[in-house]
């Protein structure tokens, strides 16, 4: 099934007609397609079937309780990067031994958290963060498995905020440095490392940095071996992209310009699979993005239009606190109409109603005519949208709904004023 279709002019998530929510649940809403998301969770899955391995849902993408329970009744497991990930992950049922914790920033109190949860593994960033697991794991009187992260130094093409894997950036051990910091973790009684991590990004749409990591870490798993470690557990972190451009195309709407081809999840698999097999290795894999970005929509409503001197604005209720993908990154996301009303199109910024110049979800794009108390759907933001949400100018966060066929449920309630 399709998360979201127009049908008759009106954009449907499954079986409903979105232009029915707001009046019910108000606006700005975040809605998710519960099918959507099982079918991505499966498009990663399924190609991998011939390599032992776990399917870890990246938290920080969209923590929202409700979903983390359909992936954790899917079989995913679970990669957090915090002590509010962890909770949450093991609330929703994922079972500890398909938990990995990473992070660069580990404070004592979560790493001791996460060893009294007898998570699978710590994914470690330097040696000093070693000694701090050693000495937490000493005083709990426990052994901690440890994965070390490296900083492979391969470019992802990414955006540089969501780069993760080059030698400036402050993640992972350099490759350099790496079997030095592997015979260090051997020395430390209270340390049993079993794997080796990479994350080199997010929103990568090229399958050669993929391939490239692939066939660095298997390389590198051959040399720790030859050095007497026996490493047996890869994490390839995530970072597969999604479509953003003309995710939904009709006669009425303009086709945007789009130059990033985006290759199926399932292109991505088949092309990791030979390479990592070949480590003899049981391989995580990380994504986020890719499981839930398409599956969800940002409804807004229009509040104004209105024109200074060249330009046009379309003013509406949802901001950067709701969806900041924009402002931070100067992401794209198509924006349409729930009820397509006329084929003709406008040059507008599409922007919120806070008290920055930054703060628009869209701008000098080309859009269907709009006008006050029409409604929008912001595509494409299941990702990296509530979980990246703030209170900034006082906003009480959006409310979360999802969708299973036909029927509608309420997964976060809207943030009211006196929880602020
Ligand atoms: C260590 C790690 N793993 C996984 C992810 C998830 O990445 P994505 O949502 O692009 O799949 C991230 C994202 O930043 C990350 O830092």
């Amino acid at each position: 099934m399709e998360g979201f279709r127009y049908q008759d002019n009106e954009l449907y998530c499954e079986d409903v007609a979105l232009h029915e929510l707001p009046e019910e649940f108000g606006t700005p809403l975040y809605v998710y397609s519960k099918n959507q998301i099982i079918q991505n969770y499966r498009a990663i899955e399924e190609p991998l079937k011939d390599l032992d391995h776990v399917v870890c849902y990246a938290l920080k993408a969209n923590a929202n309780p409700a979903i983390l329970k359909i992936l954790a009744q899917e079989g995913a497991g679970a990669d957090v990067v915090s002590g509010g990930e962890l909770y949450l992950a093991l609330k929703a049922g994922f079972p500890p031994s398909r938990i990995t914790f990473a992070g660069v920033g580990k404070r004592d109190d979560e790493i001791e958290y996460a060893l009294k949860s007898n998570i699978f593994t710590i994914n470690a960033e330097s040696a000093q963060e070693l000694q701090v697991i050693s000495r937490v794991a000493l005083r709990l009187g426990v052994k901690a498995r440890v994965t070390l992260r490296i900083n492979p130094d391969i470019d992802a093409q990414s955006h540089p905020y969501i780069t993760t894997g080059l030698k400036q950036n402050k993640f992972g051990i350099p490759a350099e440095e790496a079997v030095g910091v592997f015979k260090f973790a051997a020395t430390m009684q209270n340390l049993e490392t079993v794997g080796v991590h990479a994350h080199i990004g997010s929103q990568i749409t090229k399958i050669e940095p993929f391939v490239e990591a692939a066939n660095f870490l298997t390389r590198f798993v051959t040399s720790l071996r030859e050095a007497g470690m026996p490493i047996n557990h890869i994490d390839f972190g995530g970072g597969f992209a999604v479509q953003y451009l003309n995710v939904l195309t009709h006669e009425a709407l303009p086709v945007e310009p789009d130059n990033a081809v985006v290759p199926p999840l399932r292109q991505y698999m088949e092309a990791l699979v030979p390479v990592l097999r070949e480590s003899g290795c049981s391989v995580w894999f990380e994504p986020g993005r890719s499981i839930v970005a398409n599956a969800g929509v940002l409804l807004t409503k229009v509040l104004y239009t209105k024109e200074n001197g060249a330009k046009k604005f379309v003013i509406v209720d949802a901001g950067m606190n709701d969806l900041i993908r924009p402002s931070l990154y100067g992401a794209y996301h198509q924006i349409v109409p729930l009820k397509l009303q006329t084929y003709e199109h406008e040059h507008a910024d599409v922007v919120g109603p806070i008290c920055e110049t930054g703060d628009f979800l869209a701008r000098d794009r080309v859009l269907p005519k709009s006008k006050r108390d029409d409604y929008l759907a912001v595509m494409t933001t299941g990702a990296y949208g509530f979980s990246l949400a703030s209170n900034y100018n006082a906003r009480p966060k959006p409310a979360e709904i999802l969708v299973n066929g036909d029927r509608v449920r309420v997964i976060r309630e809207r943030q009211t004023i006196d929880q602020l």
